[in-house]
C-alpha cells in the first residue's frame, strides 16, 4: 500500500457567504467547517495533512492545534483550486504516493466515503479517482461528464456548462484522490480558460483523463454529504443534516431526545444512557452528561458542564463551566456558573450563582445535601460546606458566611 497525504484547500475568500471570517471557520454543529474534514483524513491514516489556508489564515491557524500531522500552507492570492494545490509543491514534489484532495469547505465528509474511494483506487490501480454524487437539484456544482460507455471524460463547472450540461445530475464533491506525481504534472499544465478566469482542479482532472491515464469515477457519495458550503443558506443546511447525525448517534447509544426537530446539541457533547433530554435545549460546548439524568425543557447547557449520573435540570436552568454530581436537582430558573456541586444538593427556584464581580468570574464550591432556597443569591467565591441550608431569597456571601459561623461559634461557647 502506497503512503498516503491530503490536501485540504481552505484558503478562498468566500465573497457569497459575505463574511469577514474565514469560512473553513464557520461552525457547524458547534466546530469549525474544516475540523470535520481533518477528522475525515485522520480516520483514513494519512501520514501528513497540507491544508492551504490564505484569507484569514492566522485565524485559521490559531484554531487548531499544531499537531506532527499538519502542515500549513499559504496560498498568497487566491486564483483557483489547482493553484492552491500547486502551493503544495515545495512539499510534495518528490512525494511518490497518492494524495487525497479535498475541501474544507465539505463538512458533511464521511470517513466511510473516503474508505470506498481508496479502496476503488487501490483496485482499479488508477491514476485518479474521484467519488461523485446524484443530486436532485445539482445547481452550482462541477457536473460530471461521462461517454457512452458510462467512462468519465471530465468535469465541466456549473458557469462553464452548456445547456445540456447543465442537465447532468452528478456532480464533484471534491472528494479526490490521485497518484501524486500524475497530479502535480497536470496541475502545472491548468490554464485559467474558463468564465470566472480561475485555475482549475477540475481541469487538472480533465488533462489527466486527456493524456490517457486510467480515472476512475464512483458514485459513493449520499447527496446530503455532498454539499459543499458555499453561502449561509447551505451552512444553514449543513448544520440541520450535522445536527440530525448527532442526535441519531446519541439515540443508538440510548439517550431519548424527546422532540429532536426542537432541540440542538453540539457535537462536542457526550451524553450517558438513559438520560432524557426534553424539548428546547440547547447544549453548546464540551458537555458532558451522565446516565439517567433528566434535561430541560428549556435548559442551556454551555461549555464545560459535567452532570454526572442522575441528575435533574428543569425549565430556564443555565449551566456553565461547573460540575454537578450525582442527585443535583434544579428544576427551575437557577444559573449555575463556575461552580463544583456536591451530591444531592437542591437548587430553589430562581436561585443563582452571581459568578461575575464586573471584572473576573469567580469559583463557587457547594458541598453535599445542600440545600439551596428558592431565590437565594450565591456572591462567589463562595465555599458552602456540606449540609448547608440556604433559606429562601438569602444573599449569600463569604463574609456572611464567616460571620454567621463566628456567631455560632459565640453562641456556644457563652
Ligand atoms: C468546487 C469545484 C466543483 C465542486 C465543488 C464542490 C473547482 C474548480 N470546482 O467548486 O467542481 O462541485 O467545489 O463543493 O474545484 N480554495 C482555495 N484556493 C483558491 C480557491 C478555492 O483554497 O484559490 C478552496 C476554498 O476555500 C474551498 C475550496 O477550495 O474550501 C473549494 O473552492 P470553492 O470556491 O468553494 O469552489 P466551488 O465553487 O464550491
Ligand atoms: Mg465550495
Amino acid at each position: 500500500m502506497a503512503e498516503r497525504v491530503a490536501i485540504i484547500l481552505a484558503a478562498g475568500v468566500s465573497s457569497r457567504m459575505n463574511t469577514q471570517l474565514p469560512k473553513v471557520l464557520h461552525e457547524v454543529g458547534g466546530r469549525p467547517m474544516l475540523a470535520y474534514v481533518l477528522d475525515a483524513c485522520r480516520e483514513v491514516e494519512v501520514s501528513k495533512i497540507f491544508v492551504v489556508v490564505g484569507f484569514g489564515a492566522k485565524e485559521v491557524k490559531e484554531q487548531f492545534n499544531n499537531t506532527d500531522d499538519l502542515v500549513w500552507v499559504e496560498q498568497e492570492k487566491q486564483l483557483g483550486t489547482a493553484h492552491a494545490v500547486l502551493c503544495c509543491k515545495e512539499y510534495l514534489k518528490d512525494f511518490t504516493g497518492e494524495t487525497l484532495v479535498l475541501c474544507g469547505d465539505g463538512p458533511l465528509i464521511r470517513a466511510q466515503t473516503l474508505k470506498i474511494l481508496i479502496e476503488r483506487h487501490e483496485t482499479g490501480q488508477a491514476a485518479a479517482t474521484l467519488a461523485t454524487a446524484v443530486l436532485e437539484d445539482p445547481t452550482g456544482y462541477g457536473r460530471i461528464v461521462r461517454d457512452k460507455y458510462g467512462n468519465i471524460q471530465g468535469i465541466v463547472e456549473h458557469t462553464d456548462c452548456s445547456p445540456t450540461q447543465l442537465a447532468i445530475n452528478e456532480v464533484n464533491p471534491s472528494y479526490y484522490l490521485f497518484n501524486n506525481k500524475i497530479l502535480f504534472e497536470a496541475v502545472e499544465k491548468v490554464k485559467p480558460d474558463n468564465i470566472k478566469e480561475e485555475y482549475y482542479l477540475t481541469d487538472a482532472l480533465s488533462s489527466i483523463i486527456a493524456t490517457g491515464h486510467k480515472v476512475v469515477a464512483v458514485t459513493a457519495v449520499r447527496p446530503e454529504e455532498a454539499m459543499g458550503v458555499n453561502s449561509r443558506a447551505q451552512l444553514s443546511v449543513a448544520s440541520k443534516i450535522m445536527q440530525q447525525r448527532i442526535q441519531q448517534q446519541l439515540m443508538e447509544k440510548g439517550v431519548t431526545i424527546v422532540d429532536p426537530d426542537n432541540t440542538w446539541i453540539d457535537a462536542r457533547a457526550k451524553i450517558g444512557q438513559d438520560t432524557v433530554i426534553e424539548p428546547f435545549t440547547y447544549i453548546h460546548g464540551e458537555v458532558r452528561i451522565g446516565k439517567s439524568c433528566r434535561v430541560g425543557p428549556f435548559a442551556f447547557l454551555r461549555h464545560g458542564t459535567v452532570l454526572e449520573d442522575d441528575v435533574v435540570l428543569g425549565v430556564f436552568t443555565e449551566v456553565k463551566n461547573s460540575t454537578l454530581a450525582e442527585g443535583v436537582r434544579a428544576r427551575h430558573h437557577s444559573y449555575i456558573g463556575d461552580a463544583a456541586v456536591g451530591r444531592n444538593v437542591n437548587f430553589g427556584a430562581g436561585s443563582i450563582t452571581a459568578n461575575y464581580d464586573g471584572q473576573k468570574v469567580n469559583h463557587t464550591s457547594i458541598g453535599n445535601d445542600c440545600y439551596i432556597g428558592s431565590g437565594a443569591i450565591l456572591i462567589a467565591p463562595l465555599v458552602l460546606k456540606d449540609g448547608s441550608q440556604i433559606s429562601s431569597g438569602t444573599v449569600v456571601s463569604q463574609q456572611s458566611i464567616n460571620e454567621l459561623g463566628t456567631k455560632a461559634d459565640k453562641d456556644v461557647s457563652e
